[in-house]
């Protein structure tokens, strides 16, 4: 009976959400805590997902009925990834899968992505099958859509790819940007991001509002290509103006919260050159950039707001096979 280790980073969107969605450019960093997953064939027809982080003990589901009746939270992703995989491949057989996480699933950084991508890796060697990013982009991006119906794929991308990119969906384009250390500072709000209702409501702008969110989303575009630019350049003071605008604009559409709102305004009141919130909205995390000299003031600003400071580093590896 074969086994395979895989693990993934977490991400964090750095500009363009929700504008993403909808055909613009966004650019995501994957971080340094990752997501990490065992799969071994088993002799049973059926998947056993273990996954404490989430509270999933031996979850267990005969092969041929995955992705039907009633899934429990935290194994979702899992099911409609091995589904999406054995779908693809015709597999037979069962497998255990077991996952683990650097980070909490509540902070917004992409575990049901990146956990999708490992169990998809992991198949891939179990099966022997050769399968390249591109392909495994198409697997995993099917798993998610069966579970939240909608969505870019740059977490995916993220999990798969590594480092930060600039990413079209669906993965049309994926260009890795390479510079310097890049100044990020990460406050989670407490707060859990509600992403498919978030996804939901700014559709229902989109609908009622098409000229507006249009407006909206294209200031957003032009920001994040710009925002590409001044990386490669290095210029982080240029980059934090352009999350601040680009910030403005997601407060315009709606997305943004009190708490993310406090959070942000505290990291600029202690000299963070701009700051926004990190993906769908609503809580989360927000991210500021600053120089060295006033991180520690920025964190502590953060901390005596009720936010919650998470030290990461950007720029992380892609999928690896672990053993
Ligand atoms: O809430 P998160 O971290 O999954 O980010 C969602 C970002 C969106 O642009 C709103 C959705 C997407 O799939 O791109």
């Amino acid at each position: 009976m074969k086994t395979s280790t895989v693990s993934a980073p977490g991400k964090l969107m750095l500009l363009g959400e929700h504008a993403v969605v909808y055909g613009r450019p966004c650019i995501v960093t994957a971080i340094d805590q990752r997501m990490r997953v065992t799969v071994e064939q088993t002799d049973k027809n059926t998947l056993v997902i273990d996954a404490p982080d989430v509270h999933i003990f031996g979850y267990e589901k005969p092969i041929d009925t995955l992705g039907s009746g009633d899934i429990p939270r935290g194994a979702i992703f899992v099911e409609h990834a091995v589904q999406a995989f054995y779908a693809k491949f015709s597999c037979t057989g069962g497998v255990h899968v077991s996952v683990s996480s650097e980070f909490s699933s509540q902070v917004g950084f992409g575990s049901s992505s990146a956990s999708t991508v490992c169990v998809v890796q992991a198949l891939a060697q179990i099966h022997q099958k050769k399968i390249l990013p591109k392909q495994m982009f198409t697997i995993a991006f099917q798993g998610v859509l069966n579970v939240q119906g909608g969505g870019s794929g740059f977490d995916i991308a993220a999990a798969i790819y590594g480092g930060t990119i600039y990413y079209v969906a669906n993965a049309k384009i994926v260009e890795p940007l390479s510079f310097s250390t890049m100044p990020l500072i990460v406050g989670y709000t407490g707060i859990k991001a509600d992403t498919s209702s978030l996804l939901r409501e700014v559709a229902e702008k989109m609908k009622a509002q098409p000229e507006k969110v249009n407006r909206i989303y294209d200031a957003i575009a032009k920001l994040a290509n710009d925002a590409k630019i001044k990386m490669i350049e290095g210029d982080w003071e240029r980059v934090g103006k352009l999350m601040d605008f680009n910030q403005d604009y997601l407060r315009d559409l709606g997305v943004s919260s009190q708490k993310l709102e406090t959070l942000i305004v505290a990291a600029k009141q202690a000299g963070a050159w701009g700051a926004k919130l990190s993906g769908a909205g609503g809580g989360d995390c927000m991210i500021a950039l600053a120089p060295d000299d006033k991180k520690k003031a920025i964190e502590s600003a953060i901390e005596a707001v009720g936010g919650q400071v998470i030290h990461i580093a950007p720029g992380a590896q892609g999928v690896r096979i672990e053993a």
